[in-house]
C-alpha cells in the first residue's frame, strides 16, 4: 500500500491548527524539504546534523515513506519541522501467518515545542489513518517505555541484551549437521545473496518485522556509513550443502585496550533459516581466536544457544520491551493468527481511541484457525486494548496480567484458557529495532 496518497487526519491538523501549527506531509523526491525533516529528525534524537551523503542515503531509500511533519511558522527557521513521524506498511509475523501493519518511526517533537500535545496529534492522527486505510495493526520500538501504552501500544515481544563468555561456555557438539560451509562475504554480497534466507527466517518467527531495505542494508554495512561504521563489520554467510544460503551474521570486534587476546565480538545483526545454520554461526562466534565474549543486544530471550553451550553461567541475559504492537482492528487481527488449542473466549476490549472497543467472540477450530465477531454476550475477560496487543502473539501469561490488574476474568478459569489459546509455538522476537 502506497501511505503516502492518504489523506492527513482532519482532528489532528485542526488541533495543531488551534496552537498555531502546520500539519503537512514532505514530497520524498522533494531534496531540501527532506533536507529540513532529516534535521529534525536528528535532532529529536539528539544526533548530529545529517549531511549530503545521509540525505541521498534517506532519498534512495526512505523517501517511499509516508513522511510526516509539523511546521510552526512564527520560529526564526521555519522550514525545518518541529515535530517529525515517518510510517509504511509491512507484514508482521504472527503465529501461524502474518498481519498487516503500521510500521511508526521517527517520532520527534522539538524540544522547545514539547508537552503541548504534538505528540498526541501526531500518533493519534497516524492510528486514526492506518484504521480509516483498514491497516489492522500499529507497530514500533520505543526510546522510552512509558510513551505508548497511553495510546494503546502494548510490548509483544522481549529482546535480550545477551552476552557470552566465550572461555567459560563450551560448545556441546550438534547431533548432525547438514555439511554446509561458512565464508567471509563482503556487506555487498550479503545485502545481496541473504535477504531471501531472512524473509524466510523473519517470516516463521512470530513478531518478526519484514526487514525493509533501509534497514536491511545499513545492518550489513552494506550503506549507512556515515560514521564509516561498515569499515569494521565483518560478515560471515553459511551455506546448506546444495549452496543455498541459510544463515548470516554481521558483527565487529572491539579491542580491549590492554589485552589483545581479549576482543569482544559486538553481533550488529544474525539470522539463521535453519537449525544447521543456527549452530553453525554460534559456534563460530563462540570459539573465534583473540576473543573471550560475545555480545548481542537484539537476542531472544529465549535462545536456543543457551541450550547448546555447556556451562549456561557463562551467559548474562538482560531483557527488556521490544516490539510494541496497537491492535486496529481486533477481528481481523485474532483472525491473522492460529491458536494453541481450540475453544472459546468473549473478550471485552476497552479502546480511548475507540478504533477496538467492544465485546468479541473468539472461536477457536480443532485445526488451530479462529473466527471473531462481535457479540452482546457478557465478557469471559475484560482488558484494555495495550494488554490485548501486549498478549497478541503468545509472549506473556494471563494470568499475570490478572495478578497486576491489567485483565479482569469474569469467567472462571477464562485466564488460562486464554493461555493455552494464545500459547505460541516459537518464542515472539523482532530481530532488529526500526
Ligand atoms: C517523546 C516525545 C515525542 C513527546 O512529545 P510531546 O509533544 O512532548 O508529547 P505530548 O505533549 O503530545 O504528550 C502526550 C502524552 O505523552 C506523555 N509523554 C510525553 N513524553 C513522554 C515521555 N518521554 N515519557 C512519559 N510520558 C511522556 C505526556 O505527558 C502526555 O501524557 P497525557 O496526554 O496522557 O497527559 C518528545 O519528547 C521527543 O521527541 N522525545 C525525544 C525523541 C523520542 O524519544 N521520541 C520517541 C521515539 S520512540
Amino acid at each position: 500500500m502506497d501511505t503516502r496518497r492518504l489523506p492527513l487526519d482532519r482532528i489532528s491538523s485542526d488541533a495543531l491548527a488551534a496552537s498555531g501549527l502546520r500539519y503537512g506531509l514532505v514530497d520524498g523526491s522533494d531534496r531540501d524539504a527532506l533536507a529540513a525533516w532529516d534535521e529534525a529528525d536528528s535532532r529529536g534524537f539528539h544526533d548530529r546534523r545529517p549531511d549530503p551523503e545521509a540525505i541521498t542515503e534517506h532519498s534512495q531509500h526512505v523517501a517511499h515513506r509516508r513522511i510526516t511533519g509539523v511546521w510552526d511558522d512564527g520560529i526564526p527557521d521555519p522550514h525545518v519541522p518541529v515535530a517529525t513521524v515517518a510510517s509504511w506498511v509491512g507484514a508482521l509475523s504472527t503465529p501461524g501467518g502474518s498481519v498487516p501493519s503500521w510500521a511508526i518511526s521517527s517520532v520527534t517533537v522539538a524540544p522547545t515545542h514539547r508537552r503541548r500535545g504534538v505528540a498526541r496529534a501526531l500518533l493519534e492522527g497516524e492510528l486514526r489513518t492506518a484504521a480509516a486505510a483498514g491497516i489492522p495493526m500499529a507497530s514500533l520500538t520505543v526510546s522510552e517505555a512509558t510513551i505508548y501504552g497511553r495510546f494503546g501500544f502494548g510490548p509483544a515481544t522481549l529482546s535480550a541484551d545477551l552476552s557470552v563468555e566465550t572461555k567459560r561456555a563450551g560448545w556441546v557438539p550438534a547431533a548432525s549437521g547438514d555439511n554446509g560451509r561458512l565464508a567471509f562475504v563482503s556487506p555487498q554480497i550479503a545485502y545481496e545473496s541473504c535477504r531471501g534466507l531472512v524473509d524466510r527466517a523473519a517470516a516463521g518467527t512470530p513478531g518478526d518485522f519484514e526487514i525493509d531495505d533501509y534497514h536491511w542494508g545499513r545492518l550489513v554495512g552494506h550503506f549507512g556509513d556515515r560514521d564509516k561504521r561498515s569499515a569494521s563489520i565483518r560478515v560471515v554467510r553459511y551455506d546448506d550443502a546444495a549452496g543455498e544460503p541459510q544463515g548470516v551474521v554481521a558483527y565487529r570486534m572491539v579491542a580491549d585496550k590492554t589485552d589483545f587476546t581479549k576482543h569482544t565480538v559486538e553481533i550488529d545483526y544474525i539470522r539463521a533459516a535453519t537449525d544447521d545454520a543456527y549452530a553453525a554461526l554460534w559456534k563460530y562466534l563462540l570459539e573465534l581466536d583473540l576473543v573471550t565474549n560475545v555480545r548481542y543486544d537484539v537476542a531472544s530471550a529465549d535462545e536456543p544457544v543457551l541450550w547448546m553451550i555447556r556451562d549456561q553461567r557463562a551467559a548474562r541475559v538482560a531483557t527488556s520491551d521490544h516490539h510494541w504492537l496497537r491492535i486496529l482492528d481486533v477481528k481481523a487481527a485474532l483472525e491473522a493468527r492460529t491458536y494453541g488449542a481450540p475453544g472459546a473466549l468473549t473478550l471485552g476490549i476497552d479502546d480511548r481511541l475507540g478504533t477496538a472497543t467492544g465485546v468479541y467472540r473468539l472461536e477457536v477450530a480443532a485445526d488451530g484457525s479462529a473466527e471473531v465477531s462481535t457479540t452482546d454476550d457478557a465478557p469471559d475477560l475484560t482488558l484494555d486494548v495495550a494488554s490485548l496487543s501486549a498478549l497478541y502473539l503468545g509472549a506473556w501469561r494471563a494470568s499475570t496480567f490478572v495478578h497486576a490488574a491489567r485483565l479482569v476474568e469474569r469467567t472462571d478459569g477464562a485466564a488460562s484458557r486464554l493461555d493455552a489459546m494464545f500459547r505460541s509455538p516459537e518464542t515472539p522476537l523482532l530481530s532488529f529495532w526500526y
